[in-house]
């Protein structure tokens, strides 16, 4: 007689896509004032990252008050309060406190490392290009340090520790800020740029 047993899936790892209305009216916007910014803002990429990549995080510009990023933060802010409000999280727009934004530009042989957004609740990219074929993004569980595996006979949501998002123009993730990720090489002419963001709850 065959026991009887269950599978229990337990502590979902939570990440949100959104496709942004109008994206394309605001990514032309985007792309020129990421233009601009290139010509106005050295990398300030942290010595401490092994990668290559243009990012303005830790610049002295605030990104959020600038024309046309600032139309971006009302969407980063309703998107992170839909993705609180499916966790069952309390975290009303009103409440909401943008950390920081920072823009992130992926030229051909350019990539970043495994990462997580310290001192942070959530966090969110948002892909303001996105050639064909451009990097995806990476993310990995929490789980992959911790067991040794037997070979596997399927790869699947069961198993695996890694999964990739391709970035697609237009597209917001939202996930929490301590969820490991990182950005495969990127193998497009055309640059991949994406635009990044840090939020917490305050009372
Ligand atoms: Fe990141």
């Amino acid at each position: 007689m065959t026991p009887q047993s269950k599978t229990h899936l337990l502590f979902p790892t939570v990440v949100q896509t959104t496709n942004i209305e109008n994206a394309e009216i605001l990514n032309e916007k985007l792309i020129g004032g990421v233009e601009a910014l290139q010509q106005q803002i050295p990398n300030t990429k942290p010595d401490d990252w092994a990668c290559s990549v243009y990012t303005t995080l830790h610049s002295e510009i605030d990104l959020f008050a600038i024309n046309p990023f600032s139309k971006v933060k009302d969407i980063a802010l309703r998107e992170v309060s839909r993705y609180a409000d499916t966790m069952h999280m309390q975290a009303p727009l009103a409440n909401l406190r943008i950390l920081d934004a920072w823009i992130n530009v992926y030229r051909e042989g350019d990539s970043q490392e495994m990462h997580v957004h310290q001192n942070s609740v959530f966090s969110g990219i948002y892909y303001v290009q996105a050639p064909a074929g451009c990097a995806a993004v990476m993310f990995r569980s929490s789980e992959a340090d911790t067991m040794i595996d037997p070979p596997k006979t399927a790869v699947d949501e069961l198993n695996s520790t890694d999964v990739m998002f391709p970035a697609v123009a237009g597209q917001m993730i939202i996930f929490r800020s301590h969820l490991r990720h990182a950005v495969l090489t990127n193998n497009t002419d055309a640059p991949r740029i994406s635009l990044s963001f840090n939020i917490d709850v305050h009372e």
